[in-house]
């Protein structure tokens, strides 16, 4: 059977660690050209050795421009084009509103919104008709969760992003989707459940399916929004969070 994305270009920003590492083996083993970025490059080169072939780490930061110049130049080299973007980097950090620092702000926003709207605006001059573009949201851009207000903020703005852009870009044929995990195991989340007594129960217990989910849950969703599958959904919010926000 033919892979879904033979010699298919695709960028997965962040994909040394958690979701993007597994969505990068997903694309992988679909057949497709992946670009991962990260800023540790000792990590980068862990992640090139568990993906294997068809892989490229250019190490860099997202909210870094010239970074991101330094990327997609080097694809352009490559490749010449770009048919998939996957906007995942993103960090994630806690401040009660009365405790926001300066930095705290300027950090999250920096790497989640403004590395989301210049991975994307970068990518553009090489994308055309039948590009696919995935943007990592989050529950949290939905819920009120204590302590996360400017985490949830850029969540919510790439929510935005995504219906704004579907408008922009409908004339070139590009779509633009946000896939908002709910509460996944990735390492850092492992070390989170290790370290705080009784919260894995209580994750079970709010999760409708009783469940945390997995990076391939994830990954399954984000391969679904790049692929002509999904040729008809533009500007939509995929939860992948055991029904944690809908219900
Ligand atoms: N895990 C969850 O439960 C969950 C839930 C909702 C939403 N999400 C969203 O899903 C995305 C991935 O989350 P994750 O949990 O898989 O994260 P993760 O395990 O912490 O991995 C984050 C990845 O992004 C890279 N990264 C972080 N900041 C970067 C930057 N400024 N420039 C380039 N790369 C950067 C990291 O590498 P370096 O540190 O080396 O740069 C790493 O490869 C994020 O946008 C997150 O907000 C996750």
């Amino acid at each position: 059977m033919a892979k879904r994305f033979e010699n298919k270009v695709v960028v997965v920003t962040g994909g040394t660690d958690g979701i993007g590492l597994t969505t990068a083996q997903a694309f992988a083993a679909e057949g497709a050209h992946i670009y991962i970025t990260g800023r540790r490059q000792e990590r980068l080169d862990e992640a090139l050795k568990e993906i294997g072939d068809g892989v490229v780490g250019v190490q860099g930061d997202v909210s870094n421009l010239a970074d991101l110049d330094r990327l997609y130049a080097r694809i352009e080299k490559d490749r010449g084009r770009v048919d998939v973007v996957f906007a995942n980097a993103g960090v994630s950090e806690s401040a009660p509103i009365g405790g926001i620092e300066e930095d705290h702000f300027a950090r999250v926003f920096d790497i989640n919104v403004k590395g989301t709207v210049f991975t994307v605006q970068k990518a553009l001059p090489l994308m055309s008709a039948g590009a696919s573009i995935i943007l990592a949201g989050s529950g949290a851009g939905s819920k009120g969760f204590p302590n996360l207000s400017i985490y949830s903020a850029t969540k919510a703005a790439i929510r935005s992003f995504a219906r704004t852009w579907t408008a922009d870009l409908q004339s070139r044929g590009i779509r633009v989707n946000v896939v908002s995990p709910g509460m996944i195991l990735t390492p850092a989340m492992q070390t989170y459940l290790e370290s705080n007594a009784g919260i894995e129960d209580w994750m079970k217990q709010t999760i409708p399916f009783g469940q945390i989910g997995k990076t391939k849950d994830v990954a399954k969703a984000v391969l679904f929004l790049a692929s002509h599958e999904s040729s008809y959904v533009g500007g939509e919010e995929l939860f992948v969070d055991g029904g944690f926000v809908a219900v």
